[in-house]
């Protein structure tokens, strides 16, 4: 691992010269429109960057942005990299060990999920203030590099206090509706069913997606603070769940994200 991690670090390091990224941001489905705001100094492609992952989902671009947003260097990921599109665990999260080799010191992470709280409605934000990991291995699984983090990391506190309590803050002065909450990480791609929507409520969850948790493991492996918020896409309330649309979520996810970044922004511009 480390070897790899040198060879796509080197490589970066040679694009990017003495840019410093000091934010790493993951973008998730439907909502890279953050990337306007970004004042692009680098672009690149992950097909280019030696043993980077490509995403494999038509929607999502797989492009590495370097710039400036809210008067700080940051790095977002364009295109994020799912359990259930084929790649191992190790490889979903590499990316996120690259970007801390290169500098950065906070990570944020968003992404697209169904709400199982009756009080958090389909448009609403929830920033993630734990989480409960049903995908079925952890990244972490196999010979630990005590040159990257512990063999057993804490997880008491997976999402940063502090940021929390500031995204918390910069919704309500912006009138914007945004929850705090525990998001449940599954596998996918095929949705939940009812009975699934009702046990993921009754085990503690408030909202269900198919990602993020890993990248989290892996930043509180390596002590990167963390802040993630879910743009609640769909309701999975079992009494009245009505069929899946992909298309409905991106239409949700583009309507919703500019809350998102807007907080997002903000709480960047505050670090
Ligand atoms: N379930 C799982 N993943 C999701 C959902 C959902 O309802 N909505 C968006 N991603």
């Amino acid at each position: 691992m480390l070897h790899t991690l040198k060879e796509s670090v080197e490589y970066l390091k040679r694009k990017i010269g003495d840019f410093e990224p000091e934010v790493g941001i993951v973008l998730g489905t439907g909502l890279g429109g953050l990337v306007k705001d970004i004042k692009v100094a680098y672009s690149i492609m992950y097909s280019s960057i030696p043993h980077f992952p490509i995403s494999t989902l038509e929607f999502h671009s797989g492009k590495l942005i370097f710039g400036e947003l809210a008067g700080k260097n940051v790095v977002a990921m364009q295109g994020r990299l799912h359990y259930y599109e084929g790649y191992s665990m190790q490889q979903i999260t590499f990316p996120i060990r690259v970007l801390k080799s290169i500098g950065i010191r906070h990570l944020f992470v968003s992404n697209a999920a169904g709400s199982l709280n009756p009080d958090f409605k389909k448009g609403d934000l929830m920033i993630l203030n734990d989480h409960i990991n049903l995908q079925p291995e952890s990244p972490l699984r196999g010979i630990n590099d005590s040159d990257l983090g512990p063999r057993f990391p804490d997880m008491s506190e997976p999402y940063n206090r502090k940021l929390i309590a500031n995204g918390l803050e910069i919704a309500k002065n912006e009138g914007i509706a945004c929850h705090e909450g525990v998001y449940v990480a599954v596998t996918g791609p095929n949705l939940e069913t009812k009975a699934e929507y009702k046990y993921l409520r009754i085990i503690g969850g408030d909202a269900v997606g198919m990602s993020t948790v890993p990248e989290v493991i892996v930043a509180n492996h390596m002590g990167l603070p963390v802040f993630a918020i879910s743009v609640l896409t769909d309701e999975g309330f079992p009494e009245i769940l009505s069929p899946f649309s992909l298309e409905e979520i991106l239409e949700t996810a583009a309507e919703a994200e500019p809350k998102m970044t807007s907080i997002l922004s903000k709480l960047i511009s505050s670090l």
